[in-house]
């Protein structure tokens, strides 16, 4: 994997080309394993997971008020009058923002929306491959029923997502050009752990905290139940990474440690400075430079940037990559200035938090 730095805006700036592929193909090399072990219950963290995965499972379908009606803009509308309007405090003046009324920021928003759900549901397919290919590659059986659990909640979520922009939003966007490079480095990779530690710890990590940060901010009654029923099972994905990885990296060398180390901080830092909306920005026809004036004067955006990392570094800090390697990743993560996160809740028991039973959904939703 190629290690950019982290503001090569030269990179950034690149959006997809091949908007019109309908089939994206990944080359991979790794090994297929059995296990002719079948002692249920070796890894008993592994199978008390499997044992709540089974009586968590919720209807895509039937669980869910498909028949809310989501007016977009007027929800938008709604938050800015909360807000106190369009004026975020920033001197626009020599950007093409400066020309925008008040019918230009409601449109962005809408695409903004359109894009992040659009990333989201892409983002829950390259969770449902990673998961199949866990299903293969991991060693323990306590690891492959759990895995298969999961690839039935990534189904449903691709299910849910897809159909919220279907029926509920205005358009799809494709997958993000570094969102996707980001996947197909994870699958390319051969070995198994890096499956999980791309997957598990770092994606679902992060979208974890992304699905929490519009749940408390979104008041659509039909996305925030959805987002907190998916949460529920992101958070046992979170958890199945972490307690798969722990033993098996206490086994590794400093040196295979360290390349842990740099795969999860290039993962991180690809997620949170690369994925900049650049589709919408095309779209809405406003230069990247003025972009980019906006993204890095918002203190929304700066505090939502650091909140992705609310997931990822307690869970590193989990599993040993914080201070192994003389500390490199700690070192690394204090430049990001996201080391204060190290002491909060670790993801490994926190799914229980989370947990909601189908069926359920006013006392989720009451929340
Ligand atoms: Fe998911
Ligand atoms: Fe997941």
């Amino acid at each position: 994997m190629a290690i950019f730095g982290a503001t090569d805006r030269s990179i950034v700036e690149l959006t997809n080309t091949d908007t019109t592929e309908a089939i994206h193909q990944v080359e991979a090399n790794y090994d297929t394993i059995f296990t002719w072990d079948y002692e249920k219950g070796a890894r008993p963290k592994l199978s008390r997971l499997y044992e709540k995965a089974k009586t968590s499972m919720w209807n895509a379908q039937s669980d869910l008020p498909w028949d809310t009606d989501v007016d977009q803009e007027r929800i938008l509308m709604a938050r800015v009058e909360d807000l106190g309007g369009f004026d975020r405090g920033l001197d626009l003046s020599h950007t093409v923002f400066s020309k925008w009324n008040d019918q230009d920021w409601v449109r962005f928003g809408v695409e903004s929306q359109n894009w992040t759900l659009s990333q989201f549901m892409h983002g829950e397919q390259g969770a449902l491959i990673c998961t199949a290919r866990i299903v293969e590659n991991v060693p323990w059986i306590d690891a492959k029923y759990y895995a298969a659990t999961q690839v039935m909640d990534e189904a449903r979520h691709l299910e849910v997502f897809s159909k919220y922009l279907d029926t509920k939003l205005s358009g799809h966007y494709p997958i993000n050009i570094h969102l996707r490079a980001l996947l197909d480095d994870i699958i390319a990779d051969s070995r198994w752990d890096m499956t999980y530690l791309g997957m598990q710890i770092m994606v679902e990590g992060l979208a974890l905290a992304a699905f929490g940060f519009i749940y408390q901010l979104t008041g659509e009654p039909l996305l925030k139940q959805l987002l907190r029923y998916v949460m529920a099972d992101e958070a046992r994905h979170v958890a199945f990474g972490v307690l798969s990885l722990q033993d098996f990296y206490q086994q590794l060398t400093a040196a295979e440690i360290h390349e842990r180390q740099e795969f999860a901080f290039e993962a991180a830092v690809r997620m949170r400075d690369r994925l900049v909306q650049q589709e919408v920005w095309e779209r809405m026809g406003v230069p990247m430079a003025d972009a980019f004036a906006m993204m890095d004067g918002s203190a929304d955006r700066q505090l939502f940037q650091q909140l992705l990392f609310s997931k990822i570094v307690p869970n590193c800090k989990k599993l040993g990559l914080l201070d192994a390697a003389d500390g490199w990743l700690r070192k690394k993560f204090q430049e990001l200035g996201v080391i204060h996160f190290e002491d909060w809740t670790d993801t490994a028991e926190e799914f229980e938090v989370y947990q909601v039973a189908s069926g359920s959904l006013e006392a989720a939703s009451a929340e």
